[in-house]
Protein backbone atom coordinates (compact mmCIF):
# COMPACT_ATOMS: atom_id res chain seq x y z
CA UNK A 1 0.00 0.00 0.00
CA UNK A 2 1.10 3.33 -0.67
CA UNK A 3 0.33 6.62 1.33
CA UNK A 4 -0.01 9.31 -0.21
CA UNK A 5 0.02 12.66 2.15
CA UNK A 6 -2.59 15.46 1.18
CA UNK A 7 -2.52 19.35 1.95
CA UNK A 8 -5.78 19.75 3.56
CA UNK A 9 -7.47 23.02 1.89
CA UNK A 10 -7.31 24.37 -1.90
CA UNK A 11 -4.57 21.12 -2.60
CA UNK A 12 -6.52 18.29 -1.65
CA UNK A 13 -9.31 18.41 -3.91
CA UNK A 14 -7.06 19.07 -7.24
CA UNK A 15 -4.75 16.29 -5.89
CA UNK A 16 -7.64 13.85 -5.66
CA UNK A 17 -9.15 14.42 -9.17
CA UNK A 18 -5.84 14.32 -10.26
CA UNK A 19 -5.01 11.07 -8.64
CA UNK A 20 -9.13 9.59 -9.83
CA UNK A 21 -7.92 10.62 -13.78
CA UNK A 22 -4.84 8.53 -12.89
CA UNK A 23 -7.40 5.32 -12.45
CA UNK A 24 -6.74 6.18 -8.85
CA UNK A 25 -10.39 7.06 -6.76
CA UNK A 26 -10.98 7.29 -4.18
CA UNK A 27 -15.41 7.70 -3.73
CA UNK A 28 -15.24 7.49 0.60
CA UNK A 29 -13.25 11.13 0.24
CA UNK A 30 -16.00 14.19 1.54
CA UNK A 31 -14.77 17.46 2.30
CA UNK A 32 -16.91 18.15 4.62
CA UNK A 33 -15.54 14.91 6.96
CA UNK A 34 -13.18 15.25 9.43
CA UNK A 35 -11.76 11.74 9.09
CA UNK A 36 -7.99 11.84 8.00
CA UNK A 37 -7.63 9.07 6.86
CA UNK A 38 -9.39 7.41 3.78
CA UNK A 39 -8.86 4.67 1.54
CA UNK A 40 -8.74 4.50 -2.47
CA UNK A 41 -11.95 2.56 -3.70
CA UNK A 42 -9.35 -0.32 -4.47
CA UNK A 43 -7.63 -0.25 -1.33
CA UNK A 44 -3.84 -0.34 -2.71
CA UNK A 45 -3.79 3.44 -1.41
CA UNK A 46 -4.03 5.38 1.66
CA UNK A 47 -4.37 9.30 1.60
CA UNK A 48 -3.90 11.39 4.83
CA UNK A 49 -5.05 14.48 5.29
CA UNK A 50 -2.54 16.93 6.81
CA UNK A 51 -2.05 20.89 7.22
CA UNK A 52 0.10 22.16 3.94
CA UNK A 53 3.60 22.42 6.71
CA UNK A 54 3.44 19.08 7.52
CA UNK A 55 3.57 17.31 3.94
CA UNK A 56 6.60 17.69 3.91
CA UNK A 57 7.75 16.25 7.16
CA UNK A 58 5.58 13.25 6.72
CA UNK A 59 7.34 12.64 3.63
CA UNK A 60 10.44 13.18 4.54
CA UNK A 61 10.43 10.61 7.51
CA UNK A 62 8.44 7.83 5.56
CA UNK A 63 5.53 7.94 7.12
CA UNK A 64 3.89 9.19 3.51
CA UNK A 65 5.19 7.57 0.72
CA UNK A 66 4.01 10.11 -1.63
CA UNK A 67 2.60 13.60 -0.94
CA UNK A 68 1.14 16.79 -2.61
CA UNK A 69 2.03 20.15 -2.13
CA UNK A 70 2.68 23.83 -3.16
CA UNK A 71 6.29 24.56 -3.95
CA UNK A 72 5.60 27.67 -1.42
CA UNK A 73 5.82 25.08 1.44
CA UNK A 74 8.26 22.99 -0.16
CA UNK A 75 10.76 26.45 -0.49
CA UNK A 76 9.45 27.38 3.16
CA UNK A 77 10.24 24.52 4.55
CA UNK A 78 13.33 23.09 2.98
CA UNK A 79 12.88 19.42 3.42
CA UNK A 80 14.93 16.40 2.57
CA UNK A 81 12.05 15.24 0.04
CA UNK A 82 12.46 14.32 -3.57
CA UNK A 83 10.57 16.90 -5.60
CA UNK A 84 9.43 15.01 -9.15
CA UNK A 85 6.21 15.82 -10.85
CA UNK A 86 5.21 19.38 -11.36
CA UNK A 87 1.60 18.80 -10.62
CA UNK A 88 0.79 22.30 -13.49
CA UNK A 89 -2.64 22.76 -10.57
CA UNK A 90 -2.90 25.44 -8.21
CA UNK A 91 -1.31 28.14 -10.11
CA UNK A 92 -0.50 31.18 -7.71
CA UNK A 93 2.28 34.02 -7.66
CA UNK A 94 4.43 34.40 -4.32
CA UNK A 95 5.21 38.37 -4.17
CA UNK A 96 5.98 41.06 -2.22
CA UNK A 97 2.77 43.35 -2.00
CA UNK A 98 1.67 46.46 -0.50
CA UNK A 99 0.44 50.05 -0.96
CA UNK A 100 0.05 51.19 -4.24
CA UNK A 101 2.47 54.28 -3.66
CA UNK A 102 5.35 51.90 -2.87
CA UNK A 103 4.98 50.70 -6.29
CA UNK A 104 7.31 53.00 -8.21
CA UNK A 105 10.22 52.01 -6.00
CA UNK A 106 10.31 50.25 -3.51
CA UNK A 107 13.28 51.07 -1.13
CA UNK A 108 14.25 48.98 1.40
CA UNK A 109 16.42 49.15 4.40
CA UNK A 110 16.76 47.78 7.94
CA UNK A 111 13.90 49.78 9.46
CA UNK A 112 11.60 48.32 6.38
CA UNK A 113 9.13 45.78 8.03
CA UNK A 114 7.72 43.01 5.82
CA UNK A 115 5.03 40.53 7.41
CA UNK A 116 4.48 37.38 5.97
CA UNK A 117 3.95 33.52 6.41
CA UNK A 118 7.00 32.69 5.18
CA UNK A 119 9.56 33.74 6.39
CA UNK A 120 12.42 31.78 4.76
CA UNK A 121 11.63 32.86 1.19
CA UNK A 122 10.79 36.28 2.14
CA UNK A 123 14.35 36.36 3.84
CA UNK A 124 16.48 34.64 0.82
CA UNK A 125 14.84 37.03 -1.34
CA UNK A 126 15.40 40.04 -0.20
CA UNK A 127 19.01 39.22 0.97
CA UNK A 128 20.01 37.68 -2.78
CA UNK A 129 18.62 41.30 -3.40
CA UNK A 130 21.43 42.61 -1.14
CA UNK A 131 18.81 43.98 1.05
CA UNK A 132 18.47 43.62 5.05
CA UNK A 133 14.90 44.06 6.15
CA UNK A 134 13.01 42.98 9.30
CA UNK A 135 10.76 40.01 9.24
CA UNK A 136 7.47 39.30 11.14
CA UNK A 137 6.13 36.08 11.16
CA UNK A 138 2.21 35.98 10.96
CA UNK A 139 0.52 32.33 10.62
CA UNK A 140 -2.38 34.07 8.19
CA UNK A 141 -4.76 37.14 7.51
CA UNK A 142 -1.18 39.04 6.32
CA UNK A 143 -3.11 41.37 4.50
CA UNK A 144 -3.69 43.73 7.60
CA UNK A 145 -0.16 43.78 7.80
CA UNK A 146 0.29 47.17 5.91
CA UNK A 147 -3.20 48.06 6.74
CA UNK A 148 -3.13 48.34 10.17
CA UNK A 149 0.55 49.43 10.43
CA UNK A 150 2.22 46.54 11.64
CA UNK A 151 4.88 46.48 8.81
CA UNK A 152 5.07 47.85 5.34
CA UNK A 153 4.64 45.32 2.91
CA UNK A 154 3.84 41.82 2.72
CA UNK A 155 5.53 38.59 0.86
CA UNK A 156 2.45 36.69 0.42
CA UNK A 157 1.00 33.89 -1.91
CA UNK A 158 -1.41 35.53 -5.06
CA UNK A 159 -3.91 33.07 -6.43
CA UNK A 160 -6.79 35.15 -7.43
CA UNK A 161 -5.91 38.52 -6.48
CA UNK A 162 -8.81 38.87 -5.10
CA UNK A 163 -7.80 39.21 -0.89
CA UNK A 164 -4.88 42.03 -2.55
CA UNK A 165 -7.57 44.16 -4.47
CA UNK A 166 -10.55 43.62 -1.73
CA UNK A 167 -8.04 45.24 0.96
CA UNK A 168 -6.95 48.22 -1.27
CA UNK A 169 -3.24 46.17 -1.73
CA UNK A 170 -1.45 45.91 -5.03
CA UNK A 171 1.46 43.61 -6.19
CA UNK A 172 4.86 45.39 -6.06
CA UNK A 173 7.50 42.61 -7.09
CA UNK A 174 6.62 39.09 -7.81
CA UNK A 175 9.27 36.75 -6.29
CA UNK A 176 8.42 33.07 -8.29
CA UNK A 177 5.38 31.24 -10.01
CA UNK A 178 3.70 28.43 -7.85
CA UNK A 179 2.32 24.96 -8.75
CA UNK A 180 1.29 21.86 -6.63
CA UNK A 181 4.15 19.22 -6.45
CA UNK A 182 4.71 15.77 -6.39
CA UNK A 183 7.10 14.78 -3.60
CA UNK A 184 8.43 11.29 -2.67
CA UNK A 185 10.58 9.53 -0.39
CA UNK A 186 13.67 8.17 -1.63
CA UNK A 187 13.82 4.93 0.39
CA UNK A 188 9.79 4.19 -0.51
CA UNK A 189 10.93 4.59 -4.57
CA UNK A 190 13.16 1.60 -4.01
CA UNK A 191 11.12 -0.88 -1.24
CA UNK A 192 7.81 -0.38 -3.06
CA UNK A 193 9.20 0.34 -6.85
CA UNK A 194 6.42 -1.74 -8.74
CA UNK A 195 3.38 0.12 -6.87
CA UNK A 196 5.73 3.51 -7.13
CA UNK A 197 6.92 2.69 -10.77
CA UNK A 198 2.74 2.76 -11.48
CA UNK A 199 1.39 5.41 -9.86
CA UNK A 200 4.28 8.09 -11.01
CA UNK A 201 3.98 6.56 -15.10
CA UNK A 202 0.01 6.91 -14.40
CA UNK A 203 0.35 10.48 -13.68
CA UNK A 204 2.95 11.40 -15.81
CA UNK A 205 0.78 10.08 -18.84
CA UNK A 206 -2.36 12.50 -17.43
CA UNK A 207 -0.11 15.24 -17.12
CA UNK A 208 1.21 14.71 -20.72
CA UNK A 209 -2.45 14.32 -22.00
CA UNK A 210 -3.54 17.49 -20.15
CA UNK A 211 -0.53 19.31 -21.76
CA UNK A 212 -1.49 18.64 -25.24
CA UNK A 213 -5.14 19.77 -24.83
CA UNK A 214 -3.74 23.17 -23.43
C1 LIG B 1 -3.87 32.76 1.02
C2 LIG B 1 -2.91 33.94 0.94
C3 LIG B 1 -3.84 35.09 0.63
C4 LIG B 1 -4.92 34.43 -0.23
C5 LIG B 1 -4.65 34.70 -1.69
O1 LIG B 1 -4.43 32.74 2.29
O2 LIG B 1 -2.20 34.11 2.13
O3 LIG B 1 -4.39 35.63 1.80
O4 LIG B 1 -4.84 33.03 0.01
O5 LIG B 1 -5.64 34.16 -2.52
P1 LIG B 1 -6.35 35.03 -3.64
O6 LIG B 1 -5.28 35.73 -4.42
O7 LIG B 1 -7.10 34.02 -4.47
O8 LIG B 1 -7.28 35.99 -2.97
P2 LIG B 1 -5.30 31.53 2.80
O9 LIG B 1 -6.59 31.46 2.09
O10 LIG B 1 -4.47 30.31 2.73
O11 LIG B 1 -5.65 31.98 4.29
P3 LIG B 1 -4.78 32.59 5.46
O12 LIG B 1 -4.54 34.03 5.14
O13 LIG B 1 -5.64 32.44 6.66
O14 LIG B 1 -3.53 31.80 5.55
Amino acid sequence: MITIALAKGRLAKGGLELFQKAGISCQEYSKASRKLIFMSDDGGYRFIMVKPSDVPTYVEYGAADVGVVGKDTLLEEGRAVYELLDLKFAQCKIVVAGFEDKKKDLITNSSTRVATKYPNIAHSYFSEKGEIVEIIKLNGSVELGPIIGLSDVIVDIVESGRTLKENGLVVLEEICPITARLVVNQVSLKTKKDEMKYMIESLERILEEEEKDD
